[in-house]
C-alpha cells in the first residue's frame, strides 16, 4: 500500500472541493457528453449538489431482510422524499410504480449471496439499464478480495464501457474486502480505482480521515449507511461525510429499520441539503415521530 505521508502531501488539497477546471454542478464530470450530464443533473440536485440516495437493493444478496419484507407497503410510501433509489430491475418491475418520476440507480451487478460468501458477480443486459431508464448503474467493486477483486474490477470496466456507450453513468460500489480494515487507506485505495475505471459516482463507507478520501476521488462519493445505528448516531454520520466531501448519502437500513422510515428519510435530506446539525436533524424525526 502507498505510503501514507506522500498520500497525504498529495491529496491534501481541501476538503470536498472540486477540480478547479469544474465548471458543472457534478465533481469530474465537466468532460462527459450532455446524456451523461443530464443524467447525472436527475441525481445531483443542481442547487446543493448534492443527493439523498434511498437504497433498497440488499434483497439480491441478503433475501427479505428486516424492512424489505414488503416493498410495496415498507419503502414505496418512503421514495417520495428521496432524490434518487437504488434497486434491482426485479424489484422495480414487480413492486415500484413506474409514476414515481425519481431518478434510478439501477443494481446492475449480481452474485452469490450471504449464505455463501459474496463472489463471482455478473453484470445485467445493459439493455435493461436503457429500458428501466436508469440514470446511473450501480456495480460493485470487492478491492483486496482475491478472486472476486479481478472479477468485479473486469464487472466495472464493462459498466463504464457500456455506459460510455449509451450515456449513463456509473456507480462503483466499493465492497469491503474480507482482511481489510475499514480504514481511510483502503476506501481511498478503493474509490480512486473506481474512478480510475470510469465510475462516476463511488459509493463508499464514511470512516477516519474520510475527508481524504473524498479529496483523492476524483469523482463524487455518496456514502452507505452501512448497518443499523440509532437515529442519532445516523445523522451525525450523514452530517459529517457532507461536512468531510461526500456529496449525499446512499443509505438503506438507517431509514427502513428506523422506527419511524419517513421521519428518518425527511431528517437525513434535511441534514444533507439544508445543512441541520445532526442535533437538529433528530429533534426533527422526533416531531414527524409524533
Ligand atoms: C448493499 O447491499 C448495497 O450496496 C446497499 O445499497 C448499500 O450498502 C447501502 O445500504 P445501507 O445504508 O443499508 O448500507
Amino acid at each position: 500500500m502507498a505510503d501514507m505521508d506522500g498520500f497525504r502531501e498529495a491529496n491534501n488539497f481541501g476538503f470536498g472541493q472540486t477540480a478547479q477546471f469544474d465548471s458543472f454542478h457534478v465533481k469530474g464530470a465537466s468532460n462527459l457528453p450532455w446524456g451523461m450530464k443530464d443524467r447525472l443533473s436527475r441525481i445531483f440536485n443542481p442547487k446543493t449538489g448534492r443527493v439523498v440516495m434511498l437504497a433498497f437493493d440488499h434483497g439480491f444478496i441478503m433475501g427479505p431482510t428486516s424492512g424489505l419484507e414488503r416493498i410495496d407497503l415498507n419503502i414505496v410510501p418512503l421514495i417520495q422524499y428521496a432524490d434518487c433509489i437504488m434497486c434491482t430491475r426485479g424489484i422495480l418491475q414487480s413492486s415500484v410504480p413506474a409514476n414515481i418520476n425519481k431518478p434510478v440507480c439501477l443494481r446492475s451487478d449480481a452474485g452469490t449471496t450471504i449464505l455463501t460468501e459474496l463472489n463471482r458477480n455478473v453484470l445485467i443486459d445493459v439493455e435493461d439499464a436503457i429500458r428501466f431508464n436508469a440514470s446511473a448503474m450501480a456495480v460493485m467493486f470487492s478491492a483486496g478480495d482475491g478472486e472476486q477483486e479481478a472479477i468485479t474490477a473486469a464487472n466495472l470496466v464493462e459498466a463504464a464501457d457500456l455506459g460510455n456507450r449509451y450515456g449513463i453513468p456509473v456507480m462503483g460500489v466499493t465492497a469491503v474486502g474480507k482482511q481489510m480494515a475499514r480504514d481511510a487507506r483502503y476506501f481511498a485505495l478503493a474509490s480512486r480505482v473506481c474512478a480510475e475505471n470510469g465510475a462516476s459516482i463511488v459509493k463508499t463507507y464514511y470512516c477516519e480521515g474520510f475527508e481524504k478520501v473524498a479529496a483523492a476521488c476524483p469523482v463524487p462519493i455518496v456514502i452507505a449507511g452501512g448497518k443499523k445505528l440509532p437515529e442519532k448516531e445516523a445523522l451525525e454520520l450523514c452530517y459529517n461525510a457532507v461536512n468531510d466531501g461526500a456529496v449525499g448519502v446512499d443509505m438503506g437500513r438507517n431509514v427502513f429499520q428506523s422506527e419511524n422510515p419517513a421521519a428518518m428519510i425527511q431528517a437525513v435530506h434535511a441534514v444533507v441539503h439544508d445543512g441541520l446539525t445532526p442535533e437538529q436533524g433528530y429533534e426533527m424525526f422526533q416531531d414527524l415521530s409524533k
